[in-house]
């Protein structure tokens, strides 16, 4: 079956079965910044923006995205640096895996949220696992990324 949904702002007319999950779909079409970890829908690796809103690529069917914007990391570019200079300023950065997915979470939460408390933050995070940081520098820098108005 055919599916047409617009990636980064570009139409996309992929070919898939029924029982594809967007993670595969995209995975296969080059967008592999969207990674995968456990699969099950727990450590968030595999997020992605639909119609602006996080989700997990490996339990949304490809056919739920028939006609959504989704946006993977290669689609906020310039504001994703931006994180990713406040991550290395933090000393937030490590292996990386995890790092397409939470700019992608910390995007989303910078435009729905107005001046969010740190437990604010943290409730939206919940699902965003990261194996390296201990989390800690991660919010000091994501704190820092809210504050940014420039
Ligand atoms: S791979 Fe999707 S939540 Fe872990
Ligand atoms: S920096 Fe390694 S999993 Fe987050």
């Amino acid at each position: 079956m055919k599916i047409k949904m617009t990636v980064n702002n570009q139409v996309k007319i992929f070919e898939c079965e029924p029982s594809d999950y967007l993670l595969d779909t995209l995975r296969n079409n080059n967008y592999v910044s969207v990674r995968r970890g456990c699969d099950t829908t727990n450590c968030g690796v595999c997020t992605v923006l639909m119609d602006g809103k996080p989700v997990p690529s490996c339990s949304v069917l490809t056919v739920q995205a028939e006609g959504k914007q989704i946006t993977t990391v290669e689609g906020i570019q310039e504001e994703a640096e931006k994180i990713g200079n406040y991550f290395g300023e933090e000393g937030a950065d490590q292996c990386g895996y995890c790092n397409p997915s939470l700019a992608l979470t910390v995007y989303a939460m910078k435009k729905e949220l107005v001046n969010p408390t740190i437990k604010e933050v943290k409730k939206y995070l919940v699902g965003n696992l990261c194996r390296c940081t201990g989390y800690i520098s991660q919010e000091r820098a994501i704190m820092k990324y809210l504050g940014d108005k420039s």
